[in-house]
């Protein structure tokens, strides 16, 4: 069974990738050639772990092919996946413009091919009613065919995690597909044959909606461990990494996803939340855990910035380090990450900064552009002679940061923790130190 995957964002590479390294014949279609070229040459477009490796594999094989040519990757597949990125308009309502163009395509390319022959698959996320409505409206005007008579239909939304992506793609806590007819059903299940999570059939619209349900779940979940977390940062003697640890104990609630910190970012929560916001408006149902998840996470990096106040005192002149960039550890993503606003508002009140991250550096430089900030080549000498340092991403190679060095480079060693990866107890003692959710 040949697959093909449309749109080749980090969805699509991460799918296009893992399914062929299977044994898969899979056709990646993207519209940017640049990234079609690199990726044919085995170049991974972001950095993601054991991505290069698989990728290089995948195409010394034979199993994966990219192509600019979007014709082709329909007429030489049997599956198609829309993997379009699907962002936010500025009123936070979804924008559905690359997931119609793309059904434009595929609408177009299915006249071609013999009737039934194909399935159509959405695994970009979308708001309910998107498949049935103008997804399937649009295939069947270009293509003059009719959805589950001549072609099939699904949704398979993913449940990637930058970071771990190829895991998550290999070893899913369940695959979900959301189809409206037997027969399509079948073959999605054939393509997931071989993956041992469990599978939750269901229809179009449910799938739809689960993916929505599901990250604003985990963001809430997060949301409120932070919101705790200010709870405890002013009640002395607590510490909220005690607190989530006893919470996450009691089975009903789980220990994942309870790290509290300095605010999450990346590119689906933010998005996907403000479209469910929307979506809910549209249908008059109020969604006020969902608002209120957000308002946390929007005030949660100044918290930040007031515990280093706390520390420092006024912070116009002073030098200020930055550790981490990246969204989360193990990828180079800044969309919509922390560190933006924590710089941004440290820049308005007049800090000097130096920003450091293992990935992210490149990226942060170009989306900062004429901002004058320091971008040293480590995590030492972005310390050197700062007056304040803040962990804003939780890298391992931060862990492995020192009391010692701290007194060493900087010049008023005093230290806030936005991630919770120091033992206050080992810090406390040497250098001025303060932690999101650590009661003092
Ligand atoms: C998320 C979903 O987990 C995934 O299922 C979906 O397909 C895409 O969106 P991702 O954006 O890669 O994945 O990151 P995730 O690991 O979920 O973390 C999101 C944000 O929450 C990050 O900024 C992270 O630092 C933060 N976070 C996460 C916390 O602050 N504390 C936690 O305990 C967990």
């Amino acid at each position: 069974m040949r697959l093909s995957f449309f749109g080749l964002g980090y969805v699509g590479t991460v799918y296009a990738i893992g399914f062929s390294s299977m044994g898969f014949k899979v056709i990646g279609y993207d519209i940017d050639r640049e990234r079609v070229r690199l990726l044919g040459l085995g170049k991974s477009p972001f950095h993601e772990p054991y991505l290069v490796e698989a990728l290089e594999s995948s195409i010394r094989s034979g199993c994966l092919e990219v192509t600019s040519d979007w014709r082709r990757a329909i007429s030489d597949s049997a599956i198609t996946f829309i993997t379009v990125g699907t962002p936010s308009k500025k009123d936070g309502s979804i924008n559905l413009q690359y997931v119609v163009s793309a059904s434009k395509a595929i609408g177009k390319a299915l006249r071609d091919k013999p009737k039934r022959s194909h399935v159509v698959v959405v695994k970009s996320t979308v708001i309910p009613g998107t498949t049935m409505g103008i997804v399937k409206a649009t295939l069947e005007r270009e293509s003059g065919l009719r959805a589950f008579d001549d072609f099939g239909l699904a949704m398979n939304p993913e449940f990637l995690k930058e970071g771990s992506a190829l895991e998550d793609f290999r070893q899913p806590d369940r695959i979900l597909i959301g189809a409206n007819d037997r027969r399509t059903m079948d073959r999605l299940c054939k393509v997931y044959a071989s993956f041992k999570s469990p599978k939750i059939l269901t229809n179009i619209p449910a799938a739809e909606l689960i993916k929505y349900a599901n990250n604003a779940f985990l963001a809430m979940k997060v949301s409120y461990i932070n919101m705790i977390a200010n709870l405890c940062q002013k009640t002395p003697g607590v510490d909220v990494k005690a607190v989530a640890e006893a919470i996450g104990i009691d089975k009903r609630v789980g220990s994942q996803f309870l790290k509290a910190g300095a605010g999450w970012g990346g590119s689906c929560w933010p998005k996907d939340l403000a479209a469910l916001k929307s979506y809910g408006r549209s249908l008059g149902v109020e969604l006020p855990l969902i608002s209120a998840t957000m308002e946390v996470n929007i005030s949660q990096p100044n918290k930040v910035i007031t515990l280093v106040e706390e520390l420092i005192g006024d912070i116009n002149g002073k030098r200020i380090a930055i550790l981490g960039l990246a969204f989360k550890p193990n990828t180079d993503d800044i969309r919509e990450a922390v560190s933006i606003r924590i710089i941004q508002e440290l820049i308005r009140k007049g800090a000097k900064l130096a920003v450091y991250d293992p990935a992210a550096m490149s990226n942060m430089k170009r989306f900062m552009g004429e901002i004058t900030i320091d971008y040293p080549d480590s995590a030492k000498e972005c310390l050197r002679n700062a007056d304040c340092a803040v962990i804003v991403t939780e890298w391992e190679e931060f862990k492995k940061i020192a009391p010692e060095d701290f007194q060493q480079l900087m010049r008023n060693p005093s230290l806030v923790d936005g991630r919770r990866i120091y033992d206050p107890g080992k810090y406390e003692s040497k250098l001025k130190f303060r932690a999101i959710g650590l009661g003092t």
